[in-house]
């Protein structure tokens, strides 16, 4: 028999419980949006051309977010139930013969594991379906798996349309299928709408199936919270927390200190090297690569960024798609705004902001300084508070300082402008002209003494008024 795995993924509804403007499955839990999470699970079982979203709220969005994992879609236009969901998909889906595997887009945390042993289970049997079911203490709001005599699923009964002895059952319908497709698509269209919901429910299902002399099988799965839906923000905050806890604790067990790691934040993809140090309330995001024997300070924000093994990075510094290499020191309190490279060795400190500049070997710009569209060579000083004028209201222009430099406090380098290697800036200099190596500039008022001036002002009586 073919057993090649379809999988549909129901991911068109709005989500009302969510109270919000963006359809459910494009809330974010652990850095990435919810279907990002679902079809990544589907890719574990199947090749992506047999992976399907049906997509209706915000589809056109849902669809990019997805798009480039090569997966396909399915649009539903009016969401009738979650039975109707899949009907619609029959043109598509039903020449695909094989194992049809059906779950919801809002379950973020839904377990490769769980999916393959789901799929495998209905291989070995001859069922025509097996669900996915758990034992809840509280199993209010879901559908709950009715068992036969002999213990096959009989039926699934959702909470609208269940009786008060079917209500007391615990054991819920977590809402993820594998069902023979062949059997599927012969009686899917007995699926009527006729409960309180007026729905087409995909759970009628089991009792057509069983009615058409067919078995279901049940897997119960252990860890059952981490596999349901996701209703409202509440039970979105608590996948995260999943997420952010199961990388946290692979990183602390490949080496990784994290200091108090309840308040640290880090991204699926990120990678840290051994003996990193994170301190407290850290976030390190996207797709940023830190290397061995790093620190990364209280408070900071790293994204997309590369950090080479031995980087400091202060606490309250931001550092976004920038590359620091290795020893370098940034912060506390600097931000690395996008597109720096900051050399070996090099000293960023507080209150400076680099953009798309390059930094070289043991530079430092300590204090107080901003530097954007710049170039600027090995072991140059950059004073306090000097800054790069690189915008004059219309085009932005580049400075470049070349190696060895020293730039005085307060400096102001007017671009499109050069320094030349191994020159000296004086303090609060305004630089119009490029300056040839080796060379002193002063671009300042000089300065007057008035003698006496303040004594004579302070003997001389105030003016009446
Ligand atoms: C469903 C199950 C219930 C199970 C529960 C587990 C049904 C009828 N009930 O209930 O047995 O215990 O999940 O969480 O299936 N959707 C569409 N198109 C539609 C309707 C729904 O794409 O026309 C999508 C929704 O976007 C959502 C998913 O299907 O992601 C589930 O629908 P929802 O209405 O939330 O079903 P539940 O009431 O949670
Ligand atoms: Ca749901």
């Amino acid at each position: 028999m073919d057993t090649r795995v379809s999988v549909v993924i129901l991911a068109a509804g709005l989500g009302t419980r969510m109270k919000s403007r963006r359809a459910k499955v494009l809330h974010e839990a652990g850095g990435k949006t919810l279907i990002e999470h679902t079809v990544n699970a589907a890719l574990s079982i199947a090749t992506a051309e047999r992976v399907f979203v049906v997509v209706g709220h915000q589809g056109d969005e849902v669809q990019r977010v997805v798009a480039a994992r090569g997966v396909r879609f399915i649009h539903q236009a009016e969401q009738k139930g979650t039975g109707h969901a899949v009907m619609i998909g029959r043109e598509v889906l039903a020449p695909l013969g094989g194992l049809l595997v059906i779950y919801y887009g809002d379950c973020p945390l839904i377990p490769a594991a769980v999916l393959r042993a789901l799929v495998d289970r209905q291989k070995n049997s001859t069922a025509a379906g097996t669900l996915v079911s758990a034992e809840f203490q509280d199993p209010t709001g879901y559908g709950r798996v009715i068992r036969d005599a002999a213990g096959h699923v009989a039926a699934v009964v959702e909470q609208k349309a269940g009786t008060r002895e079917q209500l007391a059952i615990r054991e819920i319908n977590v809402g993820i299928y594998c069902f023979r497709a062949d059997l599927f698509w012969k009686h899917v269209d007995e699926i009527q709408p006729n409960n309180p919901a007026r729905e087409y429910y995909l759970t009628d299902m089991i009792e057509i199936l069983r009615r058409a002399g067919h078995t279901i099988d049940a897997y119960r799965a252990e860890h059952a919270t981490e596999l349901l839906g996701i209703n409202n923000r509440v039970e979105l905050a608590a996948a995260d927390r999943v997420f952010r806890r199961r990388k946290i604790r692979e990183l602390m067990l490949s080496g990784v200190t994290v200091e108090k790691p309840e308040t640290v934040t880090v991204d699926d993809g990120v990678v840290i090297g051994m003996d990193t140090v994170i301190e407290p309330f850290a976030q390190i995001l996207g797709n940023t690569t830190i290397g061995e024997c790093c620190r990364i300070g209280a408070c900071s924000i790293v994204r997309d960024s590369e950090l080479a093994e031995g980087v400091e990075v202060g606490p309250f510094t931001i550092i976004n798609a920038s590359r620091v290499a290795a020893s370098a020191r940034v912060g506390p309190y600097s931000r690395l705004r996008m597109e720096n490279e900051i050399g070996a060795g090099a000293h960023v400190g507080n209150f400076v902001e680099l953009k798309k500049t390059r930094l070289g070997e043991n530079a430092k710009a300590n204090h107080l300084a901003y530097l954007g569209d710049s170039t600027i060579g090995a072991g140059v000083n950059i004073g306090a508070g000097t800054i790069t004028c690189n915008y004059d209201g219309r085009t932005k222009s580049q400075t470049k300082i070349g190696k060895g430099v020293f730039v005085g406090s307060n400096a102001t380098l007017v671009a499109p402008v050069e320094i030349g290697d191994g020159a000296y800036v004086a303090a609060g200099s305004v630089i119009t002209e490029s300056v040839p190596p080796d060379a002193l500039a002063l671009g300042r008022a000089r300065q007057v003494v008035k003698k006496d001036w303040a004594r004579l002002r302070r003997e001389k009586p105030a003016a009446k008024s």
